[in-house]
């Protein structure tokens, strides 16, 4: 159903899409198939999770401004995606872009959209002219005015995003609600180029846009609760689950995500193959293991990111480079036929390939790592644990409100199964202590990354669980 083929940007959004799969969190056998009560009770606990993050203090405090008039900024990937949401949603569309050319790429690819689910007779052409007929494409600001949200889903760069904003504030009408859709960077940045930064607040929306359901609503230090209260009040339009988050690098989803990426690949180095974390996390109830996911989004995008980051990285940090050897090759995954896994003429499922593992084993010997086995239930072990204590620090730093929104983004865009009612319901059922005892027994090899949060700690002190944390909104 969804495709991500031609999604480009940062792994780690692809990544989303691709472990979200079609965006759908209702497994299809949920209603007919006799279950446990543990998975039943998980199950209620997941759908529970998914509508209370759309309750959120603002939406009290405030009512959401009116929308009818939306304005996009970039026609690629995301721009188009978002276009197409909202024409669905019955918006209307000023889509900007940098110059003719590239608007044309831009509306083409919402175009595409609908000639795919005509060819598939989920559309007419009659339907599709009367959504085409809500688009408008521009190469110029001014043709935002009418806009009542403006999305900028321009190149992840903190310098030209700052740019387009400092325009949108040229001629945006006032009251216009100003989101941004960037995934990782500072949004109180961003929101300082404008002269009203209490109008402007991150919209993340997920690749494909128009299929996924999450949508973190970024509130920023400045953004007012009308801002936020019409972000709530578009998802619902959308038919999207919105989850409220702070700003941090990653927000909710992918910051947590980027940490259990991490203990992959740490176990990979340390003796663990790519298959072995692929079937253990597919075992777990994951549609797709991490590595599949890598390959079917694009290898070469994440390594730009980990280019970009080169920098920035703590030096003392252990850096995994399997990846980066991988693309030295140019072996990009699906879309070159090589990854981590061979894909013959265009086949979508890989299979495993012995020059990978020679690889793998070049790079441990080059890390001086002797390579020991994992089992599956160790490799979810570190996994989750991994995933668990980022999460802590999410709460703990308050990015997100209470527990159950942590779930609901895992649940709604990064392919969790509902039959485990999402990472901290998880915790639960594993018990914090024994989650703390893992995180301690594994930092006796890598204390740097395996550092209990203060927030596990001090659950683990009282004997309280995550769910103890979960109010329906603060
Ligand atoms: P993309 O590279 O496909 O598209 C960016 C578009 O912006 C291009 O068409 C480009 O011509 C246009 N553009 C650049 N500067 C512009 C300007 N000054 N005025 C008007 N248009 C301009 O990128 P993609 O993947 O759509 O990403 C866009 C944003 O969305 C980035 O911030 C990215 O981090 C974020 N994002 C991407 C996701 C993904 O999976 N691709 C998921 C969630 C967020």
């Amino acid at each position: 159903m969804a495709t991500i083929a031609s999604a480009r940007s940062t792994a780690h959004d692809q990544t989303n899409a691709a472990a979200g799969a079609d965006g759908d969190n209702r497994p299809a056998d949920a209603t007919t198939t006799p279950v446990s009560e543990s998975v039943q009770a998980a199950r209620d606990y997941a759908d529970g999770a998914l509508r209370t993050a759309a309750d959120v203090p603002e939406i009290r405090q405030t009512t959401a401004r009116t929308l009818t008039h939306t304005g996009i900024i970039g026609g690629g990937t995301m721009g188009a995606g978002i276009a197409v949401a909202m024409l669905d949603a019955g918006l209307r569309v000023v889509m900007v872009e940098q110059d003719e050319a590239a608007l044309a790429r831009g509306r083409a690819r919402v175009e595409a959209v609908y000639d795919r689910l005509i060819v598939r007779d989920r559309m007419t052409l009659a339907e599709k002219k009367d959504r085409m007929s809500h688009f408008n494409g521009a190469t110029a600001y001014a043709a935002l005015s009418d806009a009542d949200l403006i999305v900028e889903a321009v190149f992840e760069d903190l310098s030209v995003k700052a740019e387009v904003f400092k325009q949108i504030d040229r001629f945006a009408k006032p009251g216009a609600i100003l989101a941004t859709n960037t995934s990782y960077l500072d949004i109180d940045r961003i929101a300082q180029a404008t002269g009203r930064p209490g109008d402007v607040l991150g919209l993340h929306f997920f690749s494909p846009a128009n299929i996924m359901k999450l949508l973190e609503v970024v509130v920023a230090a400045q953004t007012s609760p009308t801002a936020v209260a019409t972000g709530f009040a578009l998802a619902k339009r959308l038919r999207k689950t919105p989850v409220r988050a702070g700003v941090c690098d990653g927000f909710i989803g992918n910051r947590i995500l980027a940490a259990y990426r991490h203990a992959a690949d740490l176990m990979m180095e340390d003796g663990a193959s790519p298959y072995d974390i692929d079937d253990a996390v597919r075992a777990f109830g994951y549609p797709m293991g991490p590595y599949q996911v890598v390959d079917l989004a694009g290898g070469d995008i994440g390594w730009a990111t980990r280019k970009r980051r080169a920098a920035t990285r703590d030096p003392q940090a252990r850096y995994v480079e399997i990846a980066d050897r991988l693309c030295e090759q140019g072996w990009f995954g699906q879309k070159t036929g090589r990854g981590f896994y061979r894909y013959v003429e265009g086949a979508r499922t890989g299979t495993p390939d012995p020059e990978v593992l020679a690889i793998v084993d070049a790079e441990r010997q080059r890390a001086g790592v002797v390579p020991k086995p994992f089992t599956a239930e160790e490799i979810m072990r570190r996994y989750m644990a991994a995933m668990i204590n980022e999460a802590a620090n999410v709460l703990h730093e308050r990015i997100a409100l209470r527990p159950s929104d942590v779930d609901a983004v895992f649940l709604a865009g990064y392919g969790f199964p509902r039959d485990r009612g999402g990472p901290l319901f998880y915790a639960d059922t594993v018990g914090v202590q024994q989650v703390l005892a893992d995180i301690e027994s594994f930092a006796d090899e890598d204390p740097r990354f395996w550092r209990a949060s203060p927030l596990l700690l001090a659950l683990a002190q009282r004997d309280a669980t995550f769910a103890s944390l979960n109010t329906p909104s603060r």
